[in-house]
């Protein structure tokens, strides 16, 4: 398979292909692969931890071109104590993209998991609005001109596309969400603000229609600056075929870019992963995807493999079926 792999690759592999006896990595890097498509990057989800460990750092640096923090720029993460923020992950993260000419997509501010619990007991209005155009601003300012966008708002959805009850919506209604981009837009003007959700993995999905795409467009037309809708991708074997569709009905909806954001696909998955590929191939304002985890081990939900790389940092078939559909 992979003799196979490299012969058809030979002009891409001469400069793609890692020098010397590296037999754990791919054959080539899906990341430039995608760019030669004219998509922006192929990115996975790292932090600290996972860097310092194993080969993550030389995977993703051989193999993508982006990375999302997987926890360290939660809210929890950066400011759990009103006023005193943590950034010594964050920056571990930034600095090692930075370092490694990797595009960041920042995640997230306004969630309601992995929240701070004084933020979550916050009732008042004008407390609750000034708290979240400060954390913004206070992220954002640091990391200016070193993260390309962020999801500023992250779930806000239940499935039948109605809001998620939530200390934000609760106490101003959908009123967060310009709150929120308003924030954002003004702390980096050049940043890349997007909304991102789960099971959007159908175009007819209701979550997709009356719930994200509904009120994206709404929302544009008052003036809030939404530029990107991120689609989670955490789908099972099969699922494939739906997503890519869903991935043109986003764009559908007004935005500038749509993007491919935490995927990983349980079951037999490697026609899925090519299926996704092409689909964004096929949506021009589609930027990029990003697969959540390097190995299939280290997942949030490991059981089904639901990753490009196995538990000895392998790349599998999920991953030639990706180099395949880039060809
Ligand atoms: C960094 O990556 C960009 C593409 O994202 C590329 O155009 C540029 O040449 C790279 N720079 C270096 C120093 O590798
Ligand atoms: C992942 O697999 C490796 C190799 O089999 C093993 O050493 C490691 O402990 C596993 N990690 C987890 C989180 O299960």
């Amino acid at each position: 398979m992979r003799a196979n792999l490299m012969l058809l690759l030979a002009p891409l592999a001469v400069s793609a292909a890692p020098a010397g006896n590296e037999p754990r990595q791919a054959a080539t890097s899906i990341d430039t692969l995608m760019k030669a498509k004219g998509k922006l990057y192929f990115g996975t989800c790292t932090d600290q931890g996972r860097l310092n460990a194993g080969k993550n750092a030389a995977i993703i640096d051989a193999n993508f071109g982006q990375v999302t923090p997987e926890n360290s720029m939660k809210w929890e993460s950066l400011q759990n104590q009103k006023g005193t923020y943590t950034w010594s992950q964050a920056d571990f993260l930034v600095n090692w993209a930075t370092t490694h000419n990797k595009t960041i997509r920042g995640h997230t501010f306004i969630w309601h998991s992995q929240l701070a619990g004084w933020v979550s007991n916050i009732r008042d209005k004008a407390v609750l609005t000034s708290t979240i155009q400060s954390h913004i601003t206070t992220v954002m300012t640091r990391y200016k001109g070193k993260i390309r966008g962020y999801d500023i708002v992250n779930e806000m959805f239940n499935e039948d596309g109605s809001l998620r009850n939530s200390v934000f919506s609760n106490v101003l209604g959908e009123d967060f969400v310009s709150i929120g981009f308003k924030a954002a837009r003004a702390a980096d003007p050049d940043a890349v603000l997007y909304i991102n959700d789960y099971n959007l993995d159908s175009p007819t999905a209701t979550k997709l229609t009356k719930g994200m795409v509904d009120h994206v467009k709404k929302w544009i037309a008052a003036g809030t600056p939404i530029d990107g809708i991120g689609t989670q991708g955490h789908i099972t074997s099969g699922g494939g075929a739906n997503l890519a569709k869903a991935i043109s009905a986003l764009a559908g909806a007004g935005v500038k870019e749509v993007a491919v954001t935490e995927l990983d696909i349980q079951g037999n998955n490697a026609g899925d992963y090519a299926t996704i590929t092409k689909g964004c191939l096929s949506e021009p304002k589609c930027v990029g995807i990003t697969v959540w985890g390097v190995r299939d081990n280290d997942s949030w939900r490991p059981s089904g493999n639901p990753l490009l790389f196995d538990s000895s940092y392998a790349p599998k078939a999920a991953y030639t079926s990706i180099v395949n559909a880039l060809q």
